[in-house]
């Protein structure tokens, strides 16, 4: 089921701060944030060659990385999102596996447009996972 390891998402605290400190201290090359109202966030990606890093920065009210960077004020790591081939087939197997998916269920579009669920950071030894149709 499991596919490439699309990206590894970091919950930082201020985006320019962590959009600079990429781009300018370590080099890399980074997106212009896109918002994305649907999930509470602002993102952007760093490059990295093999993979990609999201950088994420709580948007609006309700967001669902403000408790995290509460609990972390200097950001952290957040989740870590696999390509599956086939969004539902996976969801289905991974519930009949007893495996919780966050929301109603249903997929949502993700920072790439395309489907993303996320799984409960319970169920896989306290590491948030997404995953998203390849
Ligand atoms: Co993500």
């Amino acid at each position: 089921m499991l596919g490439r390891l699309n990206h590894v998402a970091l919950a930082v605290p201020d985006l320019t701060a962590a959009i600079a400190a990429y781009r300018n201290t370590l080099g890399a090359e980074v997106t212009e944030p896109q918002a994305l109202p649907e999930h509470g966030v602002t993102v952007v990606f760093v490059n990295v060659g093999n993979t990609k890093i999201e950088l994420l920065e709580p948007l609006g009210e309700n967001s669902p990385i403000a408790a995290f960077l509460a609990k972390n004020p200097s950001g952290g790591m957040h989740h870590l999102c696999y390509e599956v081939d086939d969004i539902l087939a996976a969801r289905d197997q991974l519930k009949a596996a007893g495996a919780r998916v966050l929301g109603d269920g249903n997929p949502k579009s993700g920072a790439h447009g395309k489907p993303v669920l996320f799984l409960h950071p319970k169920d896989f030894f306290g590491t948030l996972i997404e995953l998203e149709q390849s």
